[in-house]
């Protein structure tokens, strides 16, 4: 790793390719990523999170027919005052494959990777996402307790909280604790996932990249708790639990979940003429009437409820 790694701003990767058959017929002619949650395109939202942790430099990477769909939604990221980059994934060789598609653009930056389809709300999110984003060295994932740790990365611990080990998809899993598809690593990840094998069922595996920095006793793993809500929409049945979550919160509330608008307000990546710009677009959705409200109200420097 080179001297000034630690002080390179983290860029983010917003991993949205796959074929999604498990949302067949939907996902046939839509990407998945592209498939609404509610009142936005699932992307927003995953999108949300990384513009929360801080980051303005995001490469998209995608399937090279869905790639053009991206770019024609999110343009080139002035709107929210990011940079967008777009890449192909030919084929869903893994997840770990995103690191050296980036290879040559992250350079030794730190990074973020979140997989398009994982939606994550918590109280607070925000702070947590700075702290891993600005880790200086090694690498946070972030663990959820889950019914079905089967379907998942599992991470189990010692009994003074410490990582010990983490399995893709155990048969036998030793413990509930699944990790998120939401990652920040250090400047040496793309050293890391080049030295990566295909596994047996021929994927560059993220859990295989994680294991490296365990391994290296520089895996931090934070635990989400009760109050947090962690939801992968990949089958018909999360999708639709995913919309229905944030139709409820954003009708109780009043608040916006999941807008990369709203963020980059609050995070100050755009200014109120900007925001108001975009919500007089949309301004026959109730979403564009809300990021309206949000333009004219006093400024607030909170965006935890982003
Ligand atoms: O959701 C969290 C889980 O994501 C982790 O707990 C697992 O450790 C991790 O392997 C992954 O498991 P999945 O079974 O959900 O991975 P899947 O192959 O379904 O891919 C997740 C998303 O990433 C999916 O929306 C498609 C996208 N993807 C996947 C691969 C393998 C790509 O864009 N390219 C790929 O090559």
């Amino acid at each position: 790793m080179s001297e000034n790694t630690a002080t390179k701003p983290t860029k983010g990767i917003l991993l949205a390719g796959g074929s999604g058959t498990r949302l067949h017929p939907m996902t046939q002619a839509v990407s998945k990523q592209l498939l609404p949650v509610y009142d936005k395109p699932m992307i927003f939202y995953p999108l949300s999170t990384l513009m929360l942790a801080g980051i303005r430099d995001i490469m998209i990477i995608s399937t090279p027919a869905d790639l053009p769909l991206f770019r024609r939604l999110l343009g080139d990221g002035s709107d929210l005052g990011v940079t967008f980059t777009y890449r192909e994934q030919p084929s869903p060789d893994g997840i770990a494959q995103a690191f050296i598609i980036a290879d040559d653009w992250l350079d030794d930056s730190p990074c973020g990777l979140i997989l398009g389809d994982n939606l994550i709300f918590a109280d607070h999110l925000g702070k947590q996402l700075r702290a891993a984003a600005t880790r200086p060295t090694g690498a946070t994932v972030f663990a959820y307790e889950v019914r079905d740790p089967e379907r998942y990365g599992v991470v189990s611990f010692a009994p003074d909280g410490h990582a010990l080990d983490i399995v893709e998809k155990p048969t036998h899993p030793l413990s509930n604790w699944a990790v998120t598809g939401l990652y920040f690593y250090d400047g040496r990840v793309r050293e890391y996932a080049r030295s990566l094998k295909p596994s047996p069922r021929g994927e560059l595996e993220i859990t295989d990249l994680n294991r490296i920095y365990l391994q290296n006793g520089d895996l931090h793993v934070q635990r989400l708790g009760r109050g947090c809500a962690w939801l992968d929409a990949g089958m018909p049945d999360s999708l639709m639990q995913a919309g229905q979550f944030v139709q409820t919160i954003q009708s109780r509330q009043g608040l916006l979940v999941g807008s990369p608008h709203e963020v980059a307000f609050r995070r100050g990546f755009i200014d109120a003429a900007a925001l108001q710009s975009y919500a007089r677009r949309m301004i026959k959705t109730e979403l564009g009437r809300a990021l309206m409200d949000i333009a004219n109200a006093i400024p607030e420097k909170d965006a935890e409820a982003a």
